[in-house]
């Protein structure tokens, strides 16, 4: 049956060259522990493309230079190869404006930005603003500081046991009161896709903004953040095949208008005096200081890459390749599946009888499979099924079939020692 389900999955899903695609992820070619690498640690970062690589190393070796300050030729070159990579992101994510995608350090410093920018005008002693059980620290911590400081309620929609929202407790939340609802688009921990469409037009129905957490969706997944008609989408590039420390804020243009800026610095200002400052348009308000100009034009390379082979077909093999973990590991004695709603991204957390998440991903590294153990950022979530953690198998489209039975194989190792 195995063998067989396999050949149809990678008959279904040639449409991928995978082992091309492979070739051109430099580090999946490495060892680890004596083994081939199998890294299946793409929710906590994924893995870079000699494309995005080179780009890095051409911008140091030949670009290098400060950006909208500078008369001369290199600031110039550099200036354009960042806005046009602001254009590259504009579009890929289906944005009316360039001007409505924010550079920032990443998810969480989206999140933190809205939090504060967003809170200090408009949140005030009363306010509610609604989170689900499911959410990383990343989309929960800034909404508390933010509501302890301005005396407002933080409420939480619950989960069911597969890890679904439940929309008809999110709809019983939803007041008057409610002022922003700030959601994953896909759980980090349980893989579950939220349909935030919906969420977006009920909190709309109530007249409260719409914050999504994108951070795992990007890389898996089409996201228009027009036709979600959400109000802010927050991503970071190391998740998608780009560098670490750069992300993105995308909100909609009249919103971002009215907010106040975030930090004070260099190029979020139109004119400064001792008395008073003015500041600057968007984007730039929201961009104090140098920003990561290399992290800019390498999300853009990384843009272009998942391009090249196409989100829904990243999305159609993950989803076979998903399937496949999944019926392998059911087959496994004493292992439950954390995370089972009937809409997933490729992420497979699990816990097994008897034994700890990081004994699994201590003993399975030393036969080279990564896998990332622990909360995962969602202490809460774990605190809800009343573990201490999980260990989570996270997969990205340069993953294989054949990695999953290694990934396996280690798992049922590991058991036999363990339990
Ligand atoms: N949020 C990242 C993860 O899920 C770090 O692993």
């Amino acid at each position: 049956m195995t063998t067989k389900l396999r050949h149809v999955l990678e008959t279904k899903t040639n449409i991928l060259d995978v082992e091309l695609i492979r070739s051109e992820f430099p580090i999946l070619s490495r060892k680890v522990n004596g083994h081939p690498l199998v890294y299946l640690d793409n929710g906590a970062s994924s893995q870079k493309p000699q494309q995005v690589i080179s780009a890095i190393s051409k911008y140091y070796t030949y670009e290098n230079s400060n950006i909208h300050r500078g008369i001369h030729t290199l600031s110039q070159e550099a200036t354009n190869a960042y806005e046009e990579a602001r254009i590259t992101v504009q579009k890929f994510i289906g944005a009316e404006h360039s001007h409505e995608v924010i550079f920032t350090e990443g998810t969480t410093e989206s999140i933190n930005l809205i939090a504060s920018c967003y809170g200090k005008k408009h949140l005030t002693s009363g306010d509610e603003v609604i989170i689900s059980t499911m959410e990383h620290h990343s989309n929960i911590v800034p909404w508390q500081m933010i509501c302890e400081e301005k005396g407002a309620v933080l409420k939480v929609v619950p989960i069911n046991d597969k890890g679904e929202f439940l929309m008809d407790e999110y709809e019983n939340l939803l007041s008057d009161k409610t002022k922003l609802v700030a959601i994953s688009h896909v759980s980090n921990t349980l893989g579950t896709i939220n349909p935030v469409k919906e969420i977006v037009a009920k909190a709309h129905q109530k007249g409260a903004l719409v914050l999504i957490d994108g951070a795992q969706a990007v890389p898996h997944t089409k996201v228009d953040v027009q036709e979600l008609d959400c109000d802010f989408y927050a991503f970071s590039a190391h998740k998608m095949f780009g560098p670490t420390g750069v992300g993105i804020l995308y909100g909609k243009e009249d919103l971002l208008n009215d907010l106040p800026p975030y930090q004070g610095g260099g190029d979020m200002i139109k004119t400064v005096t001792f008395e008073k400052t003015t500041y600057n348009e968007l984007p730039h308000k929201f961009e104090a200081g140098t920003p990561n100009i290399v992290g800019g034009i390498a999300i853009a390379e990384a843009i272009k890459y998942i391009n090249k082979i196409g989100i829904d077909k990243i999305e159609a093999y993950e989803h076979e390749l998903l399937a496949y973990a999944t019926e392998q590991i059911q087959q496994i004695d004493g292992v439950k599946i954390i995370g089972e709603a009937e809409k997933k991204a490729s992420v497979l957390s699990f816990i097994v009888d008897g034994t700890h998440p990081s004994d699994i991903g201590m003993i399975i590294d030393k036969l080279g499979v990564a896998i990332r153990t622990g909360h995962h950022c969602t202490e809460p979530l774990m605190n809800r099924f009343n573990i201490p953690g999980t260990a989570r198998a996270s997969f990205a489209f340069y993953n294989t079939f054949e990695e999953v039975d290694i990934f396996i194989n280690a798992l049922k190792k590991a058991i036999k020692m363990l339990v």
